[in-house]
């Protein structure tokens, strides 16, 4: 889908952020939270506003002063997009956009933003798409050719100068989504089953945003666990693919953060970016230990696993941020009486308790794979480049005639398909204490 290879291809964008004190607790949204989304949507931050009102302004939502200054500080630091912590409605955001002469998003379209990023369903992808052609439907008017665009955050829809263009093939798109939606739903419960799936293990990270999960993801790369593949890198950087010790090829699938307060428009956009945990082999749920509301966050979790029908997953709880832990804890994995993993500590930060981690992942893999040694003959270039595209590669060398040898982990389809090649000198199974 066009909306999402654009995705593939932005810039950093430098935006201004602003963030009102209400006197009223209930009007209140949290000022650190908002970073966290602001960095998640791939935002580099200029500066922050902030100011304290009673109540919105209905031109610009804050005050006129406050919107000078916000004109101002967008010229000085060059911005791409305002951001607001806070939702508006169509007007405000079209007078403050069109004041400050850049795009203006509010709370809502930060958080949608994020979750185009992350959709990887197809039903996910539909009913982001279907949330922000709503969106847009709402906010279209004639002459913003300032915001003539396309694919910078907020604005990853379709090309919008073709929207402002007619506003009945928005709503066409719309009836035309929502019937695909309907389609894609069906078809789920008649082929749950059926549907195909890779044979490489997945294990799907969640958690609350700021539980740690991007932090993770970069440690297992300096781990050097990660195994560089063009292939996902390219398609989806939510993927990374790794050799796990012990159990070999997984696919680590990182997912959209949880957010307190979601949006009500954005629930069902949310949702359906996790109903694709149902398809994990195991889900690593990752928590922020140091975090004083961590029990209702992991009951939330639960909770969204459950209305995602994913509860029949495996589940490996993961503590993060242990070095923040009054008094400390050191790595460390707690088992149940069978000996199987159910918690693991770590520091995501420091790299401390990974190994841990990666250890109880394998262990849910285990026999999931061989580990088989192949002699190869001299002459066969081809199937060489073939176990090459196969299987991860351990160990490869030549014996004295110059034939390749091949220490592989192989899943068991492979290695039924692979043994039977008449090129092969030798082929076999190792046991498992000889891995
Ligand atoms: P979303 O993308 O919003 O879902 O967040 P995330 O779960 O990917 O969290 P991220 O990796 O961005 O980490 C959030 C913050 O926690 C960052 O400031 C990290 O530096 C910090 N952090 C992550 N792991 C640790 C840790 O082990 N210890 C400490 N002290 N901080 C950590």
């Amino acid at each position: 889908m066009e909306l999402f290879d654009r995705l593939e291809r932005r810039e950093l964008e430098k935006a201004v952020l602003v963030h009102v004190d209400f006197y009223h607790e209930s009007d209140r949204e949290d000022l650190d939270e908002f970073y966290e989304l602001v960095d998640s949507a791939g935002a580099e931050v200029c500066t922050l506003l902030g100011t304290k009102r009673q109540r919105p302004d209905s031109k610009y939502f804050v005050g006129k002063g406050k919107a000078g200054e916000i004109q101002q500080a967008v010229e000085l630091h060059e911005a791409d997009v305002v951001i607001v912590n806070h939702a508006l409605t169509p007007a405000q955001e079209r007078n403050l956009s069109e004041l400050v002469q850049c795009q203006v998003l509010d709370r809502v379209g930060l958080i949608l933003d994020i979750f185009a990023q992350r959709a990887r369903s197809h039903e996910g992808k539909l009913q982001v798409e279907l949330a922000l052609l709503k969106r847009m439907s709402t906010r279209l008017v004639k002459g913003w050719t300032h915001l003539d665009r396309q694919g910078g955050i907020g604005a990853r829809g379709p090309g919008e100068t073709q929207l402002e263009s007619d506003r009945r093939l928005v709503q066409g798109r719309i009836k035309s989504l929502e019937r695909k939606i309907e389609k894609v739903r069906k078809q789920r419960g008649l082929g749950q089953e059926a549907r195909k799936r890779t044979d490489i293990p997945v294990i799907t990270i969640i958690g609350y945003t700021n539980a740690g999960k991007s932090t993770l993801f970069n440690q297992m790369t300096s781990a050097g666990v990660y195994a560089e593949d063009r292939l996902f890198a390219t398609l989806d950087s939510t993927l990374r693919r790794v050799h796990l010790p012990g159990a070999g090829r997984v696919i680590f699938a990182d997912t959209v953060g949880f957010i307190r307060h979601i949006p009500h428009d954005l629930v069902s956009a949310f949702r359906s970016t996790l109903e694709e945990t149902r398809e994990a082999d195991l889900l690593v749920h990752l928590v922020d230990a140091s975090d004083i509301h961590r029990e209702e966050k992991i009951a939330d979790v639960h909770e969204v696993i459950r209305e995602v029908g994913a509860e029949s997953v495996p589940q490996l709880m993961v503590f993060n941020k242990i070095d923040r832990l009054e008094p400390a804890v050191k790595a460390k994995v707690d088992k149940n009486n069978e000996g199987i993993p159910q918690r693991v500590w770590i520091s995501a930060q420091s790299g401390e308790g990974i190994d841990l981690l990666l250890d109880s992942v394998a262990s849910f893999f285990k026999g999931a794979f061989l580990t088989v040694v192949l002699t190869l003959r001299v002459d066969a270039g081809k199937k060489r480049a073939e176990l090459y595209s196969l299987g991860t590669i351990l160990e490869e060398g030549f014996d004295e005639a110059g034939n390749s040898l091949f220490k592989m982990s192989l899943t068991e389809q492979e290695w039924q398909s692979v043994k039977i090649w008449p090129e092969l000198i030798e082929a076999k199974v190792l046991d498992e204490d000889s891995n």
